[in-house]
């Protein structure tokens, strides 16, 4: 229940709107003060008289009733309390009725929203940058998805473009077809870069490998077949990873997809005046908007990552009529993504409006190392293989007894690499450290994942909850209330701002509340009544952390 919207309902002041109060409306620093707090010191000024005044003039004419049980005034804001039960009750009974909806709405019926994620290149690796881009992407599409929308995940797959005419070349020369089965990416890549330095030795390699692309854009049986080939390796091998991290695609439709599709666009630029020549190339001229131009077609006729881009655009907006179209891209494609955005607003695409760059940062390791830029390539196989193998080591140390060892810590260590990468605000740079994301009493899922054991175990022991009755309520189980409350608005704001980070820290923020609680406060051995209704907070503390992890792509065991 929205009790600001309650309370502004109720309001009249200075001739306000009740969406103005509700703006207003702010949470008080400390709960003891109250729930909620209107500042007075604006109204000051229409009303012609003290802040404290008319808080006071505001709290006298208030109504109580059920829901706010006190108002007060108190230095020119007004304070309101809400009634303790009446908030208990109302809570939980949503999150029982809801149980693993909890959280979820309707807001986004009847829109459809593309989510353009992961994207991985063709025979390139699948290597630690790809991460935030995976599970961002994943996340925001399980909260539209939650939160009524209807979302279209598409992997933009980057499988055209001259290297794979390279790649053609360097597997003629030096490649075995057992080799590249048993090794898929990793050896596909290591044929790639023995392309590159031969390359530098003997130029001519280059005059090949364009023959080759040349031979793939021509529809050359083998040529074609090979590339097709690579296409399948990377993709068998990427799907590996997108089973570990539970991301799911609607559409494959990558680059070469839109080969057929740029011409009309070609044709409708220049038909709308846009298109300029400059050094043989066909650009769009941007300097009017402070960027460099766009160039659509090269000055050998091929098209470029831009034009193909605008080709996607304009296909999605025709195949899916979105809402709004996101592409979950690192933010060194800034200037990318700004040029093809106003190309298309400048072609009179009215909806460019709703297209939107969700940008983020880069990921590095610790010792410093960081993708292809060092040559050094960090798998985020290696990466997840390598977290689950520590939690296994962990695990087994606080509980040698556990069942379930491997799968329990599967769970455990790639929900620590999903959630190392989505705990910060997404443009941050972000260095990933393996005891950070491991730390169990850290800010990490692991923390949060061992909170759900601990409440799996009171419940256990206690018997579910059921039915409960709300008596005194004490600050330990108010503040868990109000958590447990808080989650709607969190999924809402996470969406708005396309900030899964927000439901991380809220895990992280509940657990920490129901910790504090569950120290505090006994629950297996307090008197009946009491312990129904802690059983009952137990529970619906369970429900939302299993809840929001699983919008960010994380498991829940048991046990652990
Ligand atoms: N494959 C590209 C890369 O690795 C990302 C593609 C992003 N999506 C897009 N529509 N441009 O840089």
């Amino acid at each position: 229940m929205d009790f600001k919207k309650h309370i502004a309902e109720r309001i009249e002041a200075g001739g306000l709107s009740q969406d103005e109060i509700y703006t207003m409306l702010a949470l008080p620093p400390n709960t003891e003060m109250g729930d909620f707090a209107l500042p007075c010191f604006r109204l000051a000024k229409t009303m012609r008289k003290a802040p404290a005044l008319i808080a006071q003039e505001i709290a006298d004419a208030y109504p109580t009733d059920e829901i706010v049980s006190e108002v007060s005034a108190v230095n020119g804001y007004v304070n309101f309390r809400i009634d303790r039960v009446f908030w208990a009750k109302q809570t939980l009974s949503r999150i029982f009725a809801e149980r693993e909806k909890y959280g979820s709405s309707d807001e986004g019926k009847g829109k459809t929203v593309c989510i353009d994620y992961s994207s991985v290149n063709i025979a390139k690796p699948f290597h630690i940058g790809h991460l935030s881009t995976t599970v961002l992407g994943s996340s925001l599409y399980k909260l539209h998805k939650f939160l009524g929308y209807t979302p279209v995940g598409i992997n933009h797959l980057g499988d055209y473009g001259t290297q794979f005419g390279k790649l053609i070349s360097a597997y003629k020369r030096w490649g075995r077809k057992e080799d590249i089965e048993r090794g898929g990416l990793r050896a596909l890549n290591a044929l790639y870069v023995r392309f590159h330095e031969e390359a530098e030795k003997d130029p001519a390699l280059n005059d090949e490998a364009r023959s080759f692309f040349k031979k793939i854009e021509d529809k050359d049986e083998e040529s074609v077949a090979l590339f097709e080939w690579f296409k399948e390796l990377t993709l068998k091998d990427v799907s590996k990873i997108y089973d570990l991290l539970d991301v799911h695609f609607d559409s494959w439709a990558g680059e070469s997809f839109y080969n057929d599709k740029m011409q009309p666009v070609v044709d409708e630029l220049r038909e709308k005046g846009l298109l300029k020549e400059s050094e043989g190339a066909q650009i769009v001229d941007l300097e009017a908007y402070g960027m460099p131009p766009c160039i659509i077609l090269r000055s050998d006729g091929a098209s470029l990552y831009a034009t193909r881009d605008i080709a996607a655009a304009i296909y999605r907006k025709q195949t899916y009529d979105f809402y709004k179209c996101l592409y979950v891209v690192a933010y060194q494609q800034n200037l990318h993504f700004k040029q093809f955005f106003k190309v298309l607003e400048l072609m009179g695409k009215e909806w460019a409006k709703d297209l939107v760059h969700v940008a983020y940062g880069m990921v590095s390791l610790e010792d410093g190392s960081m993708s292809t830029r060092k040559g050094k390539v960090v798998y985020l196989e290696d990466v997840i293989e390598k977290c689950v193998e520590k939690a296994l080591g962990i695990i087994t140390e606080k509980n040698p007894s556990l069942e379930n060892k491997e799968a329990i810590a599967k769970t455990v260590g790639v929900g620590a690499v999903i959630f190392g990468a989505l705990y910060n605000n997404k443009i941050k740079d972000i260095t990933f450290s393996y005891d950070k994301v491991l730390n169990f009493d850290g800010e990490t899922s692991c923390y949060v994942q061992y909170t759900c054991a601990r409440a799996n175990s009171v419940l256990e022991k206690g018997g579910h909850a059921g039915g409960f009755a709300v008596g005194n309520i004490c600050v330990q189980e108010f503040e868990l209330i109000k958590v447990l409350a808080d989650f709607p608005g969190v999924l809402h704001d996470a969406l708005e701002k396309y900030e899964p980070c927000f439901i991380a820290r809220y895990a992280v923020d509940l657990a920490q509340v129901y910790n504090k609680f569950y120290f505090d406060c006994s629950i297996l051995n307090a008197e009946k009544e009491v312990r129904g209704f802690r059983l009952a907070l137990t529970e619906a503390t369970l429900i939302v952390l299993k809840n929001a992890l699983g919008l960010l792509g994380i498991g829940v065991p048991e046990k652990m």
